[in-house]
């Protein structure tokens, strides 16, 4: 299972979504059949940001992982599309509350229609999701998704409190990104072992894979706000400081940097100023902290891979593989 994690390489790299590009057409499918409503505003708003397309990295999930475990029931295509419904609702109560301008490339939906439509339409699609996995019909499947979109919320609202805290330490940080972004992971990759009734000991491990691999997404994304390319991010960059959000590249470089280079970035994150970025990105890079972080996320994603040892072997768990190793690479 050793993985070239890190190192590049001059042949394209396999994508591992190849495997299920047919199963994620089917998701599109599904996902627009779902978006049915009488009211215009919601389909309106709901198609805007749905139909500027992302990643559809959680659903991906849980294709992949139940084409591991072998399921063939349709219910994989319903339980896709609610992660995906319930990640979208997220971002829209998100940009939202980070007062975001850019997402998937274009204008925010909150920047296009306001904040009340953006929230209320977040709820739509939120319990919509519901409505689709009561119709599952799993109580275990139920369970797992509304402790995360429960944690999700607590995760949040933790990042919150978390605001100008220059003293947050990378243990508190975890807790965060564990709860607002790797939950959902997490539940994808349990939910799909959960169909295919899988033992308790592939459903932990499926758990757990999901868990690291969306614990090293999210570091990742708090290195490219800091090291990565607006155009091909779709979001801007720069916003974290601009927010206040301390982050790990903060956390690790204020642990390294000499006095003055570490008030200095102290003082940008209580005030949530971007006016020092260039001098705090020269101390970030300095200091050796993108390396870091990207170091934590790569331990990440080697427990990911790790815990893949408890699934059969097959071209399913293969492209898990390659997803965690290949997502340290990622520019997108
Ligand atoms: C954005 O998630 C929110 C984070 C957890 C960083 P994605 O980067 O998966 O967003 P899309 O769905 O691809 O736009
Ligand atoms: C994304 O968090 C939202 C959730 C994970 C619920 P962030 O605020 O860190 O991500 P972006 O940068 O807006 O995508
Ligand atoms: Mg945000
Ligand atoms: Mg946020």
């Amino acid at each position: 299972m050793a993985a070239p994690i890190l190192t590049t390489t001059s042949t394209p790299s396999p994508n591992p979504l190849a495997l299920i590009a047919g199963d994620m057409r089917v998701l599109d499918q599904v996902i627009a059949e779902r978006l049915d409503t009488s009211v215009a505003l919601i389909g309106q708003i709901s198609r805007y940001i749905i139909a500027a397309g992302g990643k559809r990295l959680r659903p991906a999930l849980v294709l992949l992982t139940a084409g591991a475990l072998g399921v063939d029931s349709a219910d994989k295509y319903k339980l896709a599309a609610v992660v995906e419904l319930i990640h979208t609702a997220t971002l829209l109560h998100d940009d939202v509350v980070d007062e975001s301008t850019l997402r998937r490339g274009r204008a925010t939906a909150n920047e296009t229609f306001g904040n009340p439509a953006s929230v209320l339409v977040g709820d739509f699609l939120h319990t919509r999701s519901f409505q689709m996995m009561v119709e599952v019909g799993s109580l275990p499947i139920l369970k797992v998704l509304s402790d995360a979109t429960n944690v999700i919320a607590e995760g949040e609202v933790m990042q919150l409190i978390n605001t100008h805290d220059a003293d947050l330490t990378e243990e508190g940080y975890l807790h965060v990104i564990r709860s607002k972004t790797a939950k959902l992971f997490e539940a994808s990759a349990q939910i799909a072992a959960q169909l295919a009734q899988a033992s308790p000991e592939v459903e932990a491990a499926c758990a757990t894979y999901g868990q690291a691999l969306g614990t090293a997404f999210q570091i990742i994304d708090d290195v490219l706000d800091y090291d990565g390319n607006t155009q091909e991010m779709g979001k801007n960059l720069g916003d974290d400081l601009r927010e206040g959000k301390n982050t790990l590249p903060l956390i690790i470089a204020m642990q390294r940097a000499n006095a003055e280079d570490a008030a200095l970035i102290r003082q940008a994150i209580e005030q949530g100023s971007t006016e020092q970025l260039p001098a705090i990105l020269s101390i970030i890079r300095a200091t050796g902290a993108l390396d870091a972080t990207r170091e934590a996320a790569h331990q990440e994603a080697l427990r990911a891979i790790d815990a893949l040892r408890t699934l059969p072997g097959n071209t399913h768990t293969q492209a898990m593989e390659q997803l965690a190793s290949q997502l340290l690479l990622r520019r997108t």
